[in-house]
């Protein structure tokens, strides 16, 4: 039986009456607050990823490669603080680069358990590790590692559960959610610690350059949001119609990325329309900036003790081991 084709009105009904996403229900409360804000962990469909790829070579954007740096250069004294037969934990693993310098650089590591939400992203990227990898236990968990999770049991031989969130993700969420998040690993890692990559309090001028790249690719990363509410969503957004923009808020230590209109005009989603003045903007990301004081004193919040700390000779970049102390 031939199946009729759906008219476009057909089809932008049917999307209509499906339950909308997470992506949908949180971008729908975004745009009716005031003013309008989307999580940014909305960035990263598969084309958000590549364009995140892509910011982390660029020259304006030291952030990653500082960060890979740091733990190169500092391999041997970071084994030292975490010694033999680790059993490492990375929260929101991705593609497993950064964790290779780590297990390269530990005594005999034992386990890997990477926690990513994005489930085939992870089996790929855990077979990978598996085969470069043999003599460490891989067992990737899919799960959302801001919620309280249960880690696989812990087998004989296994030395002190090491947690790894590098990339500065910590200067993504608000401060809240910051703590919240260190205090949830603090009791994940009793007996052991967290290895912590965060971005410093810089130049502004330094930081403005890493987040507004010439070759426009922090822009596409920042409008991608747009283009993948139209193709998931249904919306209508004239992508042509905002525009990228990325500053320092000194007071508050962060870099602001907003989608800005550029004229007055009106997008649907969900059957309701949503009207923007020019110049009205999308909160889209903060990126916090810390210093090593400020994230100990966050640390120290958590539950977590800081024992070392190790940066780059510029201070770009800093890489910190907080420890969680066996419960009493
Ligand atoms: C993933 N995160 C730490 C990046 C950052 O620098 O805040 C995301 C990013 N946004 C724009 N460029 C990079």
């Amino acid at each position: 039986m031939a199946i009729p084709a759906l008219s476009l009105h057909a089809f932008r009904s049917a999307q209509r009456a499906a339950p909308l996403s997470d992506f949908g229900r949180e971008l729908l409360e975004g745009l009716s607050r005031s003013p309008r804000s989307i999580s940014p962990k909305f960035f990263y469909d598969v084309a958000g990823s590549q364009l995140f790829d892509r910011i982390c070579d660029l020259p304006e954007y030291y952030p990653t490669r500082t960060e890979m740096r740091i733990l190169t250069e500092c391999a041997p004294e970071i084994a030292a603080q975490i010694g033999p037969n680790a059993d490492v934990v990375e929260f929101g693993a991705g593609s497993l680069t950064k964790v290779r310098l780590l297990l390269d650089a530990l005594h005999v590591p034992r386990r890997y358990v990477p926690i990513d939400i994005s489930g085939e992203h992870l089996e790929g990227a855990a077979q990978r590790l598996r085969a470069d990898y043999p003599q460490i236990a891989v067992q990737p968990v899919v799960a959302d590692y801001t919620m309280p999770l249960v880690l696989p049991s812990r087998g004989e031989g296994l030395g002190q559960r090491v947690g790894f969130f590098p990339g500065s993700t910590l200067g993504n969420f608000s401060p809240e959610e910051a703590l919240a998040f260190l205090q949830l690993a603090q009791r994940l890692l009793r007996g052991g610690g967290l290895l912590l990559g965060v971005d410093l309090v810089k130049d502004p001028a330094r930081l403005h350059a890493a987040y507004n790249d010439a070759q426009g690719v922090t822009a596409a990363f920042n409008l991608n949001l747009l283009r993948r509410a139209n193709r998931e969503l249904g919306t209508d957004f004239d992508l042509e119609g905002f525009t990228h923009a990325a500053f320092y808020n000194a007071p508050l230590r962060r870099i602001e990325m907003h989608l800005v209109s550029r004229r007055a005009q009106s997008v649907r989603l969900d059957g309701q329309r949503f009207d923007f003045e020019e110049g009205e903007t999308i909160h889209t990301e903060n990126s916090h900036k810390f210093t090593v004081e400020g994230l100990h004193a966050l640390a120290v919040k958590a539950g977590l003790k800081p024992a070392a700390v190790w940066t780059d000779p510029e201070r770009l970049f800093s890489v910190h081991w907080l420890q969680s102390p066996a419960a009493q």
